[in-house]
């Protein structure tokens, strides 16, 4: 059991990260595309805040404490912080990069959920996968070039 809720603890330093990250990009994007990205990003960031609630409770739901401070997110998490200053480009290449990271690390988690019959957990894992997905072909369709 402590295998999954490893790799959910991760999940949740690394959504988070993606929030942060995604919220970043929000407040600092700039350019022609400016208001379309600024947006997108505004609707990719709630979604996240959402998951990461998600995910801490079923931590809590299969009796564990979830990460819940800055300190233990930094110790745990994979994906790495934004550039404020980067094109506008550049922001939606690295969140796209990142979706993919998510669903690649949702993918294993999944595997272990089914290992332990634990589908509470497949079922959010799934959720969230599908969520990444749609994410990444929205911000695949605003790359330039
Ligand atoms: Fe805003």
């Amino acid at each position: 059991m402590t295998k999954i809720i490893d790799k959910l603890s991760v999940l949740l330093a690394d959504t988070y990260a993606l929030y942060l990250k995604t919220q970043n990009y929000h407040w600092h994007v700039t350019g022609p595309q400016f208001k379309t990205l600024h947006e997108l990003f505004e609707m990719h960031y709630s979604e996240l805040a959402d998951a990461v609630d998600e995910l801490a409770e079923r931590i809590r739901i299969l009796g564990h404490n979830a990460p819940a401070t800055f300190k233990e997110f930094e110790q745990l998490k994979t994906i790495g912080d934004g550039d404020a200053n980067a094109s506008a480009n550049q922001m939606v290449v690295d969140l796209h990069a990142d979706h993919k990271k998510l669903i690649e690390d949702l993918n294993v988690a999944i595997e272990e959920a089914q290992t332990l019959n634990d589908e509470g957990s497949i079922a959010l894992l799934s959720e969230r996968i599908a969520s990444h997905e749609k994410a990444r072909w929205m911000l695949g369709v605003s790359r330039e070039g």
